[in-house]
């Protein structure tokens, strides 16, 4: 069950026909792997697709490549084809052992002859992208028609800018309401979910996942109905969860800099005036601080 990107899947397909690369981006859960998925038989139609799951690490990503080729039947130089591909990947990396060589064996494979057209490599998660690969991708993406995935914040990361140049870049929205209903209808019914309201559940999944479709499936399919109609504590993505436990750290610092600082303010006024007792307890106070301290942080954050 695959709803709405219409327009999106469109603009991936005729840069990909023109012979453009393209960048999808938008964040995690957004459905940028269901969309590159939905849209692999009409790739698929139009030139061979060497289909790689993550660019980091390099050295994977170059192995992954190799599988792809070896599984569009294009031919690697230096390596037989076999039976098995694991065989034959074994001969390749032997062949060229540095990740240099492999990458340069690879881009070679890559360049099919003029006239057909070009191969189109996707990169399911370009996420971890970092500069030392970039000069490598600029190079297939030369040879090839790349199709990197990646989330926003990618786009920026220094040292990758003459990589996105050269590609279209299309990015994903939220799901509008309504294909977020028919989503979360469907999921309903895969997943069995019994709802004694539905329709109010419907709405409520709607407004709640904010047309996230990776975020519509959480929902139904781990959320009870119930949580969800009375409006309950349902969880939130990772991020939002991250963002309130660093909340919660930051308004316990001031706390234990006023502790600690009492603390030791109270060993020294002991020593300066002679009096024992007090530098003795500012002392077990700097102790318990030192001790307590990175407890308590986990207590209060982790919660
Ligand atoms: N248009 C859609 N219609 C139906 N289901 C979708 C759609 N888009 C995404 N989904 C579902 O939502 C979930 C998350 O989508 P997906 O894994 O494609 O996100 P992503 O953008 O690739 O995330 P990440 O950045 O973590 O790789 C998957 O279960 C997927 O099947
Ligand atoms: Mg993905």
């Amino acid at each position: 069950m695959f709803v709405g990107r219409k327009e999106e899947g469109r603009a991936v397909l005729l840069s990909v026909r023109a012979g453009r690369g393209v960048v999808l981006s938008a964040p995690p859960g957004y459905g940028k792997t269901a969309l590159l998925r939905e849209l692999l038989p009409a790739l698929e139609a139009w030139a061979p697709v060497v289909w790689t799951e993550r660019v980091a690490p390099f050295g994977a990503f170059l192995k992954d490549l190799f599988r792809g080729l070896w599984d569009a039947g294009v031919p690697v130089e230096g390596v037989g084809r076999g039976k098995d591909p694991e065989a034959d990947l074994k001969a390749w990396q032997r062949r060229y052992p540095g990740n240099e060589e492999k990458a340069r064996s690879l881009l070679k494979a890559l360049k099919r002859p003029e006239g057909v057209n070009p191969i189109t490599l996707v990169v399911d998660d370009a996420t971890g992208i970092t500069p030392s690969m970039v000069p490598w991708l600029v190079a297939f993406a030369e040879a090839a028609t790349l199709v990197l995935a990646v989330h926003p914040e990618t786009l920026r990361k220094g040292g990758t800018k003459r990589l996105w140049m050269r590609l279209d870049r299309v990015d994903l929205p939220p799901l509008s309401p309504k294909e977020t209903r028919e989503l979360a209808r469907a999921l309903v019914e895969r997943y069995g979910v019994v709802a004694e309201d539905l329709e109010a559940y419907l709405n409520r999944v709607v407004s709640l996942s904010g047309g996230v479709p990776g975020e519509v499936e959480r929902l139904v399919r781990y959320v009870s109905a119930e949580d969800i109609v009375r409006n309950r504590d349902v969880g939130t993505g990772y991020a939002e969860g991250l963002a309130r436990r660093e909340e919660r750290g930051i308004a316990l610092a001031p706390i234990l800099l006023v502790a600690g600082g009492v603390a030791i303010a109270a060993r020294y006024l002991g020593l300066a005036r002679g009096e024992m007792d007090l530098y003795v307890a500012g002392g077990l106070g700097i102790a318990a601080f030192v001790v307590l301290s990175p407890w308590l942080r986990k207590v209060v954050v982790a919660r």
